[in-house]
């Protein structure tokens, strides 16, 4: 079992990139936010305590992600796991470090400037029913509004995708999340990755080091 984390702030495009990545590499994708939002969604006890926290854009505590990720990575077994959303401050990367020594394989940082951040948060939509995630200019459904997969299922704007939101999302990444690069920096593991082009383009960036990576892992070692 290998960890590969999906890194960087609000609207990066960790979501969209982990589905694709899911999708070609047959890989098990863990996204905190959509464990928290199906916990909102279906109305659970977690789902009722934890709803105006993330509506309103800010982390839920420490405790409640490391039971439900150590859940997931528990669940996937032996297979390769995309972590997407997780860890989102020093004391969460410490405690992955703790309950699964050396899983971590990398860390894709994904770099985007903070214009386009907002341009791409706030024009996001989701599909409630599948969670597809479209944008209204660059990646808009077949018919508007509707879900190109789910007929009958109209696309949501997220809670925290207002701009009042996503400012104090951008700041929380700044204060909280932006130093777990350091943490993997340090371990040799944190590779920017620029997020600017289009899906496909960061696709494939992300594909080459993580192909690049794989394969010297593979590579047997030469004996003196
Ligand atoms: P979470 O769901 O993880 O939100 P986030 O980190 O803020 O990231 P987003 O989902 O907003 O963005 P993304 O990078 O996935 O971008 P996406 O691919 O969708 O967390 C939500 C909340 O849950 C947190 O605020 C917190 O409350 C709580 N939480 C979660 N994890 C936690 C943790 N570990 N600890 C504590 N609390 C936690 O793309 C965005 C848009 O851009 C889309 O419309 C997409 O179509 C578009 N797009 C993507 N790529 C491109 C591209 N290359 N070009 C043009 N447009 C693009």
């Amino acid at each position: 079992m290998k960890l590969w984390i999906l890194f960087g702030p609000p609207g990066a495009g960790k979501g969209t990139q982990g589905d694709l990545l899911k999708e070609r590499h047959q890989m098990c994708k863990l996204s905190t936010g959509d464990m928290l939002r199906r916990h909102i969604q279906t109305g659970t006890p977690l789902g009722k305590k934890i709803q105006a926290v993330v509506d309103a854009g800010h982390l839920v505590s420490d405790e409640i992600l490391l039971e439900l990720v150590r859940e997931g990575i528990e669940e996937a077994g032996d297979r390769e796991i995309l972590l997407d959303g997780y860890p989102r401050n020093v004391a969460q990367a410490e405690a992955l470090d703790t309950f699964f020594p050396a899983q971590v394989g990398a860390v894709f940082h994904l770099v985007v400037d903070e214009a386009a951040l907002i341009e791409r948060l706030s024009g996001r939509r989701l599909c409630p029913t599948c969670k597809r995630i479209y944008h209204v200019v660059t990646h808009p459904p077949k018919i508007s509004g509707g879900c190109d997969d789910c007929p009958g299922s109209a696309l949501v704007q997220r809670e925290d995708d207002r701009e009042d939101r996503i400012r104090v999302r951008l700041a929380i990444y700044e204060r909280e999340t932006a130093p777990v690069r350091d943490f993997y920096r340090k371990q040799g593991l944190c590779y920017d990755v620029q997020a600017d082009g289009s899906v496909e383009t960061v696709c494939s960036r992300l594909t080459d080091i993580w192909e690049k990576i794989q394969s010297v892992a593979n590579t047997p070692r030469q004996t003196e």
